[in-house]
């Protein structure tokens, strides 16, 4: 860190690690692997990859093009782009937004910290999702979370997100080929995989746009943020790109980790909390019954998994807030990481003791909140800002020919394609 420049991500490798540590989290463990069982199999798969790469995309670029513009936190980056305009509005929305998200993201951090330490006696015993033991956990999980952010952008985000993306492929790619080798894990993989067309209604492309949304961490101020710290001669076409893919691949993967050795033990799968704490721990103590070891180490690494997918998520939830009050506040950054923490953690509360709090916030940030910000950012990008600075910014200084070709493709997508599927997310929730 140092005095009065910004920090900025020190190679490529750190951009894509950064912002995949972000995307990379609950959404791709305990809602992909069901969703893509549920509503089609290889056909849903399908289906999310075009949503990804045709309207998540363009709207990854939007956030990291107003991010890079500005050089700064998501409140500053409106300031500087439209002074004095209603459009600040957007800017205060994407730093609430994540504070409200982390809040009760942390509940689900807490829990898995719980589970990693009942995993070393295999008994997890009945799901106990509010009280006085999930405050506990959960003020860990967020501290050591702020923590992490109050080392810095490299010294902290970056330094963990290198070291923690490349354990969480390993981690997850071993439990998967214990997972798809265990008696019956065929039937898991046909639930992925078949293909059922029945099941493609307007509502599967609704769910699996409003999925990539949530995974690629998409409308809150996120991808601004870090991608305030990316060099101007770094691709950053590149860098979407990357993150997208490693999204991808790590949600297919948590899917043929997970619902194999869910078939195998004869349940049926679920999503959400329920997947985690309750479907999962039972497989994890029918494979113990057989082997204490293995059945240790499976359900050991499953819960470190989750802890950092959700950590590195966390961080990137929090760190839009510091860069707020840091760069707007001019508080020194272990401050505005105290105060971030302290609001979360106030916020936190409610989902800590209710679960219905839990239901509500989350349904209320990742419908409502979200899909807003996504509809602000791909409006203000594809109709507010210069074309040509927008075209600045893809083409990295007009230093890429080849991001050049695909502009026009690209700001096509961004000014008219993006905002009627996010308009058409938005009102699936409450019509379809
Ligand atoms: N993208 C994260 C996930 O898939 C969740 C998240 C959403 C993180 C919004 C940050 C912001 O779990």
């Amino acid at each position: 860190m140092d005095s009065g420049g910004r920090e900025n991500f020190g190679s490529r490798a750190a951009v894509i690690m950064a912002m995949a540590g972000s995307s990379i989290g609950l959404g791709n463990i305990w809602r992909f692997p069901y969703m893509a069982g549920e509503y089609g199999g290889a056909a849903f798969i399908v289906i999310y990859i075009l949503c990804s790469f045709f309207l998540s995309l363009p709207i990854f670029f939007s956030e990291a093009v107003i991010g890079r513009r500005s050089r700064s936190n998501a409140i500053g980056a409106m300031k500087r782009l439209a002074p004095g305009s209603a459009w600040t509005v957007l800017g205060y929305l994407s730093v609430i937004t994540p504070v409200i998200i982390v809040s009760y993201y942390s509940v689900v951090g807490g829990w898995s910290v719980d589970y990693l330490l009942k995993s070393f006696s295999l008994d997890f015993g009945q799901f106990v999702p509010t009280g006085p033991k999930v405050l506990l956990f959960n003020t860990v999980f967020l501290a050591v979370s702020a923590a992490i952010v109050a080392l810095g952008v490299k010294g902290g985000i970056e330094k963990f997100s290198k070291f923690s993306i490349p354990l969480l492929f390993v981690l997850i790619v071993v439990i998967l080929v214990y997972s798809v080798r265990m008696p019956g894990a065929g039937k898991g993989t046909e639930y992925l995989l078949r293909p059922d067309f029945s099941k493609v209604t307007p509502r599967t492309f609704a769910f699996a746009l409003g999925q990539s949304f949530y995974s690629l961490s998409l409308g809150m101020g996120i991808i601004i943020t870090y991608s305030s710290y990316v060099h101007k001669e770094e691709n950053l076409m590149v860098s979407g790109v990357g993150t997208a893919v490693a999204d991808l691949m790590f949600a297919i993967l948590a899917g043929f980790a997970i619902m194999p050795a869910v078939f195998s033990a004869g349940i049926k799968p679920d999503a959400g909390p329920g997947l985690i704490f309750e479907t999962l721990p039972f497989v994890f103590t029918r494979m113990g019954e057989a082997s204490p070891l293995v059945g240790t180490a499976v359900a050991v690494m499953f819960f470190l998994t989750i802890i950092v997918a959700a950590m590195t998520s966390s961080i990137s939830l929090l760190e839009v807030g510091v860069a707020y009050f840091v760069e707007e506040k001019k508080m020194k950054r272990p401050l505005a990481c105290i105060v971030v923490f302290a609001i979360a953690w106030l916020l936190g509360l409610s989902s800590v003791f209710s679960q219905k709090a839990f239901g509500l916030t989350d349904a209320f940030s990742s419908n409502i909140l979200l899909t807003v910000g996504a509809l602000l950012v791909v409006l203000f990008v594809g109709w507010k800002m210069k074309k040509e600075d927008v075209r600045d910014e893809i083409t990295d200084g007009g230093t890429r020919p080849g991001n050049g070709k695909l502009f026009p493709v690209v700001y096509f997508l961004i000014r008219y394609l993006a905002p009627v599927a996010v308009l058409v997310i938005f009102f699936s929730n409450f019509f379809l």
